[in-house]
C-alpha cells in the first residue's frame, strides 16, 4: 500500500483531487492536510512532518491563490508560493517520494498569439505568477521525481470562483461589468483531478499543462454561465482591464497548449463549455 499525501486538501482543488483518488487509487492510502494539519511556510515542520508520514507520493495545491492580495502582499505570496513550496521539496527529498505542485498560467505574460508550450519562456506579469514560477524552480532543483502541471481559471463545487461569482451578482443586480480583453480556457477541477490521477499513474515528470478544451474570454465565459443557468433579464458587458483597474496585471492571452498530456497520456479534457454544462446541472 501506498500513501498519497494531499496539501492544501480543504481548497478548491484539493477536496476534489482527494475524493478523485480515492476512486482511482482504491489500494493506497489517501491523506489530506490543510493549514490546520500543516503550515508550509514552517520549514522544519513541514520537512519533519513529511518525512515522518513518509508518503510515496505528495501533490501539493495548498497556495495563496488571491492574486490581487498577492499583489498587496508580496512577502506572504511568496512565503507560502515559493519557499512554501521549497519546504514541501525538501520534507519529499527526506523520504524519497514523489512531489507533484499545482502552477498556473500566469506565469506567462500573455503576449504570445497561440496557445503556451511548457517549455516557452516564463515571464510574470504579477506577484502571483513570479511566486508560483519561484516555487516551480525550488520543486524542479531540489526533487529528483518532479511533476509540474500549470492549469488555469478553474472553478468546482468547494470554493470561491468565477462561476460562483457570476451566479451571485446575477441575483443581486441587473447589469454586470466583465472582462472582455483577456482569453483562457475555464477548466473544471473535476476533470483537472483525473489528468492528475493519470499523470501519477503513468509516473509522469517534468512539466505538463492541463485544461478544458477550447478558450474565451472572462465575458464570453459570463453570458455562457446565464445562457446555461437559464438566467434571463440580465445584461452582460463588456469591460477592459484597464477600466476595472485589478491591482495584479493579468495576461491578455494565457491559453496552455495541452498537447504534450495527450501525446504522453492519450488524454484530452473536454470542451470548457462541455464541462461547465455538467458542473451546473450538477
Ligand atoms: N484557482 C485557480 O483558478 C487556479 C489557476 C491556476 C492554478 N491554480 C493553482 O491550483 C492550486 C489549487 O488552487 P485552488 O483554487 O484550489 O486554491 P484554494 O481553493 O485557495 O486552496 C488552497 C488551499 O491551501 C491552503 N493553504 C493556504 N496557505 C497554506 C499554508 N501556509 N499551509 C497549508 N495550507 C495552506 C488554503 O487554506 P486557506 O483557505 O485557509 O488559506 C486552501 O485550503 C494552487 O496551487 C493554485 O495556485 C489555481
Amino acid at each position: 500500500m501506498r500513501r498519497i499525501l494531499v496539501v492544501g486538501a480543504k481548497g478548491m482543488l484539493g477536496r476534489d483531487l482527494v475524493e478523485t483518488l480515492r476512486l482511482s487509487f482504491p489500494k493506497d492510502e489517501i491523506t489530506g492536510w490543510d493549514v490546520e494539519e500543516i503550515d508550509i511556510q514552517e520549514e522544519k515542520n513541514t520537512i519533519t512532518q513529511i518525512g515522518k508520514f513518509e508518503p510515496g507520493v505528495i501533490i501539493n495545491v495548498a497556495a495563496y491563490t488571491d492574486v490581487d492580495g498577492c499583489e498587496l502582499n508580496e512577502k506572504k505570496a511568496f512565503a507560502i508560493n515559493a519557499e512554501g513550496v521549497k519546504h514541501v521539496a525538501l520534507g519529499a527529498v527526506t523520504c524519497g517520494a514523489k512531489v507533484v505542485t499545482l502552477s498556473t498560467d500566469y506565469i506567462f505574460d500573455g503576449k504570445k498569439d497561440r496557445p503556451y508550450l511548457e517549455d516557452d519562456p516564463p515571464h510574470p506579469l504579477n506577484v502571483y505568477g513570479r511566486s508560483k514560477w519561484k516555487g516551480e524552480q525550488y520543486v524542479q532543483e531540489l526533487a529528483k521525481d518532479a511533476l509540474i502541471v500549470r492549469t488555469q481559471w478553474l472553478y468546482g463545487k468547494y470554493g470561491k470562483n468565477f462561476v460562483a461569482s457570476i451566479l451571485r451578482q446575477a441575483r443581486e443586480k441587473d447589469v454586470l461589468s466583465v472582462v472582455n480583453d483577456q482569453v483562457g480556457s475555464p477548466t473544471y477541477t473535476i476533470d483537472l483531478s483525473h489528468a492528475i490521477a493519470l499523470l501519477i499513474e503513468r509516473k509522469a515528470r517534468g512539466i505538463f499543462h492541463v485544461a478544458n478544451r477550447d478558450s474565451c474570454t472572462w465575458y464570453h465565459y459570463a453570458r455562457t454561465i446565464l445562457r446555461l443557468s437559464g438566467i434571463e433579464g440580465v445584461k452582460v458587458v463588456p469591460v477592459s482591464s484597464k477600466e476595472l483597474a485589478y491591482p495584479a496585471i493579468r495576461p491578455a492571452y494565457s491559453v496552455l497548449d495541452t498537447q504534450k498530456l495527450k501525446r504522453e497520456t492519450g488524454l484530452t479534457l473536454r470542451p470548457w463549455m462541455e464541462a461547465l454544462k455538467d458542473y451546473l446541472s450538477s
